[in-house]
């Protein structure tokens, strides 16, 4: 059987066969504000969580403006900065220059280790503004997978322009013909409970749900997406705190670890939304095999 890397995500395990496959490359695509840099945090993190490595490509932002973001979803990446977590910072021009020379040596040093390592591209979009010539831009970005997939599974975020419902841009075409897995992440600014939601574009060597499934955001906790059909059971005046509380007793009592307690009581505080946290809760608890 093939061994699954969980991505962390709640909720998204179960409806590709149980995780991700080694060694493959993952797009993430959608438009801006759609909960990229969130996706790819949260799969980071899980591996961090784990006793893997994370490796953080960034192009635009430094890696202190990164952990700063991550430090307002609620993820501490400074505990973690330089001792199993790595930033590359390509920046400038010359970044062609540093995915055809430096990339391959600096990966080859690390493989040698052999750690489990997470990688994250967020975002990958300039590779693809980098030149308009459509076999270049292949060459770069079959380069960056191809490189970097030596580590373990590459998870790449691209932004895309099409308005929801559109079918996807040329621009993005690229990324996701070469990619092993995308998902596709969608924001329908009318207001509403579930008005984002994701579907898997494809998924290689891989039976995966073909919905539509919406998620939600939790600070803390990151993306939930809800694998199950959609039932809503809206209480009024519903106490969500005992609700809450009666997670965490029991997530003590079959002895989760300390990070998901943690997780579930920040998404306490921080629950927001007018329905129950149950089913929510339910996915969380899930996704660790516990009940
Ligand atoms: N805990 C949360 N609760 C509610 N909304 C959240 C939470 N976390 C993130 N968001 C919302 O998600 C939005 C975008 O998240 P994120 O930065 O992951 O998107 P993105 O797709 O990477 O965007 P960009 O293309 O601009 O980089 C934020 O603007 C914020 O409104
Ligand atoms: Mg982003």
């Amino acid at each position: 059987m093939v061994e699954r890397i969980k991505t962390g995500i709640y909720g998204l395990d179960q409806l590709i066969e149980g995780g991700l496959i080694d060694k493959s490359a993952i797009v993430v695509v959608g438009s801006s504000g759609t909960g990229k840099t969130t996706f790819a945090m949260q799969f980071l993190m899980h591996g961090i969580d784990n006793g893997e490595q994370g490796l953080y490509v960034t192009m635009e932002e430094s890696p202190e403006q990164i952990m700063k973001e991550a430090k307002m979803m609620g993820w501490d990446m400074e505990k973690h900065y330089e001792k199993n977590l790595f930033f590359i910072h390509l920046k400038g021009k010359n970044f062609k220059k540093m995915i055809e020379e430096q990339l391959p040596q600096l990966v080859k040093a690390r493989s040698d280790y052999d750690i489990k390592t997470r990688v994250v591209i967020d975002p990958m979009t300039p590779v693809i503004w980098a030149t308009e010539n459509k076999l270049e831009q292949r060459e770069l970005i079959g380069k960056l997978f191809y490189t970097l997939k030596e580590l373990g599974v590459v998870m790449a975020t691209v932004e895309e322009h099409s308005k929801p419902g559109e079918t996807i841009g040329e621009d993005v075409l690229l990324p996701i013909y070469l990619a092993d897995g995308v998902f596709h992440l969608e924001y329908y600014p009318i207001g509403g409970a579930f008005n984002r939601t994701l579907n898997i574009i494809k998924m290689r060597g891989t039976q995966h749900g073909e919905g539509v499934y919406p998620y939600i955001f939790s600070r803390g906790v990151g993306i939930v997406v809800r694998a199950y059909p959609v039932e809503k059971t809206e209480e009024e005046g519903k106490d969500y705190d005992k609700i809450f509380d009666e997670a965490i007793k029991t997530a003590k009592f079959i002895k989760a670890p300390e990070y998901v307690i943690e997780r579930i009581t920040a998404m306490k505080e921080n629950w927001n939304y007018d329905y129950s946290p149950e089913e929510a809760l339910q996915i969380i608890f899930d996704s660790y095999g516990l009940k």
